[in-house]
């Protein structure tokens, strides 16, 4: 079946994305599986993923009525509602992109996680889908902003594939763990 590229637009597919952030989330893949595939490391509160869903949908690739991925926008009025992401926002507030503070500008947002379901890997969803995220928000802001880590090489490779570069790396001592910001300018 053909894939379709579209925004979030019903209540189903957000429990789609809830299910499947679940199925690929670090506690929950094998070890073997994380270092081939990848995995996640924030599960969203419902509520939380629903409002943001409402104010800026995030981008989805369906195969029917089955969810094939998801690339989530997180604007940054919602970095108070996400507990685990604080420190990140606290750090981006630190940093600069091309000479200006993250922090002195309002056209950015995080992309809060990108996910492809298994069966759908290595077949253009994950360009489909960021594409797509492009094209639904380029007018109203510049960069997109997220964290990598650097035990997770598929997702690395795949962002970089796309066109995020590299703005900071730092370490996670309490967790032994090396992080990626990265950006995707969208501007000329
Ligand atoms: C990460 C993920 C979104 C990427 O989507 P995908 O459809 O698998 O990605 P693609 O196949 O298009 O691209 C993967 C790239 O990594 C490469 N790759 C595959 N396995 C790899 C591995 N174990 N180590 C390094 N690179 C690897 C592929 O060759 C490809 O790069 P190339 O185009 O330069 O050859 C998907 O695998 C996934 O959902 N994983 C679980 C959740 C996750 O990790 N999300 C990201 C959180 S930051």
């Amino acid at each position: 079946m053909a894939l379709a590229y579209t925004t979030v637009s019903r209540d189903r597919e957000i429990e789609q994305i809830l299910a499947l952030q679940a199925l690929n989330h670090r506690h929950s893949v094998d070890a073997a599986t994380a270092i081939s595939d990848g995995f996640t490391s924030v599960r969203h509160d419902p509520a939380v993923l629903t409002a943001m869903n409402h104010e800026y949908p995030s981008v989805i690739a369906k195969s029917g009525d089955d969810l094939a991925g998801y690339c989530l926008m997180m604007a940054q009025r919602f970095r108070d509602q996400i507990p685990i992401l604080q420190p990140m926002f606290a750090m981006l507030d630190s940093l600069s992109w091309r000479g200006e503070a993250l922090a002195d500008n309002p056209r950015w947002f995080v992309m809060g996680q990108v996910c492809v379901a298994r069966e759908f890997r290595g077949q253009g969803v994950f360009d489909g889908m960021y594409h797509t995220l492009r094209d639904v928000y380029r007018d109203r802001f510049d960069f997109s902003v997220t964290e990598i880590s650097q035990r997770n090489a598929r997702s690395l490779r795949a962002h970089r594939r796309v066109g995020f570069e590299t703005l900071h790396v730092y370490e996670d001592a309490q967790a032994d763990d090396v992080w990626e910001v990265v950006v995707w300018d969208w501007r000329e």
